[in-house]
């Protein structure tokens, strides 16, 4: 099988980390160039994975020696880079969120239908993580008969000075967003941002936790603790709610100690450990399926609703009202 090229855009933190899985991990594929907007970064990324520098994203998308690109740059960029890829007629995967904005998402939706083929896989690795597919194969076989509610937990011990409100939705909500709806096969109707006692922990402006709540079209109550200040542990949740039993997300699996009249096991304490094993199915399901000349996990349209319902949550939070999920038809070039 031929091996895909790929170029990736974006040499910061996880664009680090895609390009040494690329290199190391993968298989029927290799790391071809990258590039960044601060030269320092991609020549760090080029040096630790052994692959050249190209000093332009637009140089890198038209070379004729990438097949497919991968986009690691900061949010802002995500929209003229994937617009550009898809102009090339080039997969393109893109981090979450597949844009800033749902006016920005639907200029992609529209340059994809345009080109009449689906080239975009959004980053959200959460629905090829082990636990969270077994949930869903059970609730495909009718394990716990039809949902009706589902109970969520986002937490994590600490957050970077000047995180926001809006980020809580926006960089962290934004996974379940995406997952739950794929999770249950449904669509959302509303949401309603609800805002507890503020933790002492949290800075002053950032209102933290907040409880998402999201009702799907069939009725479906949805509810998601955002914590971001919880001391802890980095804390994934997902608990669904049937007419025939309940089913959970299994913690990841670590020893049970038992000492001095205690049973415990440790907690992971961040993301990328918690997802580490997601992070690689994605990615190697990307590589199989864009040498396949086909499209896997989420989509552009599914990063449009992401964005549209996460800007219906802030705009809860700031009114204190529920507000509805208005989208427009979907185009048939999405399942
Ligand atoms: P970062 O700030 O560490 O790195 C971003 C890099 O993009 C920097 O090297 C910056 O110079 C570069 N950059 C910015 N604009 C550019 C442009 N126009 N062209 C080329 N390079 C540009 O950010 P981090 O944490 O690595 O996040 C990158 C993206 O990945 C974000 O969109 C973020 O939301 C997403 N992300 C997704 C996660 C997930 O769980 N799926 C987890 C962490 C990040």
């Amino acid at each position: 099988m031929k091996d895909l090229r790929i170029g990736l855009i974006g040499c910061g933190a996880i664009g680090e980390k895609h390009a040494l899985r690329i290199q190391n991990n993968l298989q029927n594929c290799h790391l071809a160039a990258v590039s960044d907007a601060k030269q320092e970064n991609a020549a760090r990324v080029a040096s630790v994975c052994n692959t050249p520098v190209i000093e332009s994203s637009a140089a890198l998308i038209a070379s004729p020696d990438i097949d497919a690109i991968v986009v690691t740059a900061w949010d802002p960029a995500h929209k003229d880079l994937v617009l550009d890829c898809i102009a090339h007629g080039k997969y393109v995967f893109c981090e979450k969120p597949l844009a800033t904005t749902a006016s920005a998402c639907r200029e992609i939706i529209n340059a994809e239908v345009s080109h009449g083929k689906r080239l975009v896989q959004v980053g959200f690795m959460r629905r090829f993580d082990r636990g969270y597919r077994l949930l869903k194969q059970s609730i495909e076989q009718g394990v716990i008969g039809n949902p009706l509610m589902v109970h969520c937990a986002h937490r994590s011990p600490s957050i970077a000075p000047g995180f926001s409100d809006d980020y809580m939705i926006s960089q962290v909500c934004i996974h379940e967003i995406d997952l739950i709806q794929w999770l249950v096969g449904d669509t959302y109707e509303s949401v309603y941002l609800e805002v507890p006692r503020q933790s002492c922990h949290a800075e002053p402006a950032l209102h933290d936790p907040q409880i998402a709540h999201i009702r799907t079209k069939t009725g479906i109550c949805i509810d998601v603790e955002l914590f971001v200040n919880c001391r802890f542990g980095y804390d994934i949740q997902c608990q669904i709610v049937g007419e025939n039993g309940a089913i959970r997300l299994p913690d990841p699996t670590y020893y049970t100690i038992r000492q001095n009249g205690f049973r415990g096991m440790p907690l992971c304490t961040n993301w990328e450990e918690r997802f580490a094993d997601a992070y690689h199915v994605e990615m190697q399901a990307w590589v199989d399926s864009t040498l396949a000349g086909t499209t896997t996990g989420s989509n552009s349209w599914d990063g449009y609703v992401a964005a549209v319902t996460a800007d219906a949550l802030n705009e809860s939070r700031r009114t204190e009202h529920r507000i509805s999920i208005d989208l427009p038809p979907k185009p048939s070039l999405y399942p």
